[in-house]
């Protein structure tokens, strides 16, 4: 391709403010990520109001950052692309609200993401073969959804978690034994020490859907194993508790994919969102896909947590079909894939 389409991607759905430049939806210039991590962490989770406030505070900065690392400004940009839904409602309409006055002043087009999307979107930029179909695990803090990526922009969905998605089951069980927020990421670290067969729970299965998840029930086990150590006046170890409940996630979510990918024929399989980047998730899903011949894609960790250059991706493959939101565009906290 000759033309060159940049688009200035923009995404604050949750605890990160980020900006990206995206050159065809396959190459990033810049990909800025302002993350809040650390002022959430004292209260546990993400506050939405902080989230919001502090959004606002950074945005101008982050997407000036972006544009300038890139070694572009706005006049070089084709389109504005941002997540307007799911996620927090206070927190989107800060990207949203920047996204539309650049639209407004600098007369460009805008494209507003679906933030599932994006984090699907992630596993074209550094796949420069990955074209669809293919069938997605995405696994994120709020959201477990298996999908069947029939087109760009066309989804399918397999299955979904009926309760929690599996990164919240990760920073609630993370709180329980004392590893703080965010969890996954402590979860990751601890199990690498721990045994994950110490202690057997349960791989939920939910009865009418094959490719639905339930973790809410894991979730309860491991607090009920938890106070009955306590009520025997046993010490738990954290490192094995960690790692056999680690366990239990990763092989409802390998097992429950695999038979989607082998149900649907395909041979192309990916992860995406924050959870993706757990090291003994990929492991598995290297080893099994290898075992079932299946093509295994997976972004690079940062690329799997919240960003702004996954939402260029999506913005780009919108963009170039003809989608364009008006000046109406508002944010979406419940956004389903595959709405507008
Ligand atoms: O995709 P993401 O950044 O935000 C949402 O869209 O929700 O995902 C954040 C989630 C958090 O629940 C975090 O604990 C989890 O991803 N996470 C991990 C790891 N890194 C982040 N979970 C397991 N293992 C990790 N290494
Ligand atoms: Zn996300």
């Amino acid at each position: 391709m000759d033309q060159k389409i940049k688009i200035l991607a923009i995404e604050s759905s949750c605890d990160e403010t980020a900006a990206s430049v995206v050159e065809n939806g396959r190459t990033i210039l810049s990909n800025e990520i302002y993350t809040q991590i650390a002022l959430h962490t004292e209260y546990g989770g993400v506050v939405p109001e902080i989230a919001s406030r502090k959004h606002i505070e950074k945005i101008n900065q982050v997407i000036d950052s972006a544009l300038s690392k890139a070694e572009c400004t706005l006049d070089d940009i084709d389109a504005i692309a941002v997540t307007y839904g799911p996620g927090l409602v206070g927190a989107l309409l800060v990207g949203v609200s920047a996204a539309k006055a650049i639209a407004f002043a600098k007369n460009k087009p805008l494209v507003g993401v679906h933030h599932i999307e994006g984090h699907i979107s992630a596993n074209y930029i550094e796949n420069l073969d990955l074209e669809p179909p293919f069938v997605c695990l995405v696994v994120s803090g709020g959201h477990s959804h298996l999908v069947v990526v029939k087109d760009y922009g066309e989804y399918e969905i397999l299955g979904r978690t009926r309760d929690d998605a599996a990164g919240e089951a990760f920073d609630k069980v993370a709180r329980a034994i004392g590893l703080g927020y965010p969890g996954g990421p402590k979860i990751d670290k601890v199990s690498k020490e721990g045994n994950p067969d110490a202690i057997k729970f349960p791989r939920a299965k939910v009865d009418e859907s094959e490719y639905d998840f339930s973790f809410s029930g894991l979730k309860s086990a491991v607090l009920n194993y938890i106070n009955q150590c306590e009520m025997k006046g046993e010490k738990i170890v954290v490192e094995d508790v960690a790692a056999s409940f680690q366990k239990a996630v990763v092989d409802v979510l390998v097992d429950h994919s695999i038979a989607a990918v082998n149900k649907y024929g395909l041979r192309k399989f990916a992860i995406a969102g924050g959870v993706a980047s757990n090291s003994s998730l990929r492991e598995a899903f290297e080893d099994r896909c290898k075992k079932e011949g299946i093509e295994f894609f997976h972004p690079s960790p940062v690329y799997c947590t919240d960003n702004a250059a996954m939402i260029g991706v999506a913005g780009y493959y919108e963009y170039i079909k003809g989608v364009r939101s008006g000046y109406d565009l508002n944010a979406v906290p419940q956004l389903k894939l595959g709405e507008r």
